[in-house]
């Protein structure tokens, strides 16, 4: 039976785990989570083993990058599962602090971002987003102190967030993205995808192979402006509400006017009934 991860739940505790972990120039990885692991973060934990000698993940749903009408207190919660799962990986702690011990009384700090959480996408819809998730993940990186971290490209713009972040603040972290896992019909995985009712999953394979189309339409060198507009009217007749659909500098994510100014990284973010879905594709 493969041995369950050192649990740790304390910020003591976790100082003398990291010592433990930190011996003979040992290198840590850290894959930040907030558990309901799928093989979108397993593939981090593996991409993580193979950089590292040391992985560490870190589960905690982070009330900060939820608006009060979001789904916090619904967010897929599978502990067991979870650990079991990272069991079977040998992965070798997992850091599990409760609220209290992330925000206790008296919490006033937020990590502002701008740059690239300023682009108008994700920042446009989920405006307290950004700011919850660099100062709970600037936390995570200044207590586990790893010497790289794992995302995933789903969250294309999280990445380039969290990327500036730890270089602007000299954290010391090498930030890595690993590419999106999808289901067989190409549906990014995700956490919320539980949430989707059988006719919305079905619905949902829409935006990546939307994405992949205007991709190729735009390589085949299509203007930017219909070839979108085009992908917004296909992922609304699918049945989705759109936040937006965009054409993006894969770097900076500026907006852009023509395939010359590339690298391109389009776009989507899409709900459909109780769920919001989010995808991206390079050009
Ligand atoms: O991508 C996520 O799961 C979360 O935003 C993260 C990075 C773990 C911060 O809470």
């Amino acid at each position: 039976m493969p041995r369950s991860p050192l649990i740790v739940r304390t910020l003591p505790a976790l100082r003398r785990a990291l010592d433990g972990l930190r011996v003979r120039k040992a290198t840590v990885a850290l894959v930040p989570t907030m558990g309901a692991l799928h093989d979108g973060h397993i593939a981090l934990v593996r991409l993580a083993k193979r950089r590292a000698t040391r992985v560490v993940v870190s589960i905690f749903v982070n009330p900060a990058q939820f608006a009060p009408h979001e789904d916090f207190g619904s967010y897929p919660r599978t502990w067991k599962a979870d650990i079991a799962r990272l069991a079977a990986e040998g992965v070798d702690m997992v850091w599990n602090p409760d609220v209290k011990t992330m925000y206790p009384a008296g919490f006033a700090t937020k990590i502002i971002t701008e740059g690239p959480a300023t682009a108008d996408l994700e920042d446009r819809f989920r405006p307290h987003f950004f700011g919850g998730v660099t100062t709970v993940v600037g936390k995570l990186f200044t207590q586990t102190r790893p010497d790289m971290a794992f995302f995933g490209e789903k969250d294309f713009q999280q990445l380039k967030v969290v990327t500036r972040m730890a270089r602007d603040l000299d954290l010391g972290v090498k930030v890595t993205g690993a590419t999106t896992v999808r289901e067989r019909d190409g549906l990014a995985m995700s956490s919320r995808n539980v949430y989707l009712s059988a006719a919305e999953r079905a619905a949902a394979p829409v935006l990546y192979r939307t994405l992949k189309a205007a991709a190729k339409r735009l390589r085949d060198g299509d203007a930017i402006t219909a070839t979108m507009a085009a992908a917004a009217d296909a992922i609304t007749e699918a049945g989705f509400e759109l936040d937006y659909v965009e054409a993006r500098h894969s770097e900076s994510l500026a907006p852009v006017k023509s395939i010359k100014e590339g690298p391109l990284r389009l776009l989507v973010a899409a709900r459909i009934g109780k769920t919001r879905l989010i995808d991206n594709v390079g050009v």
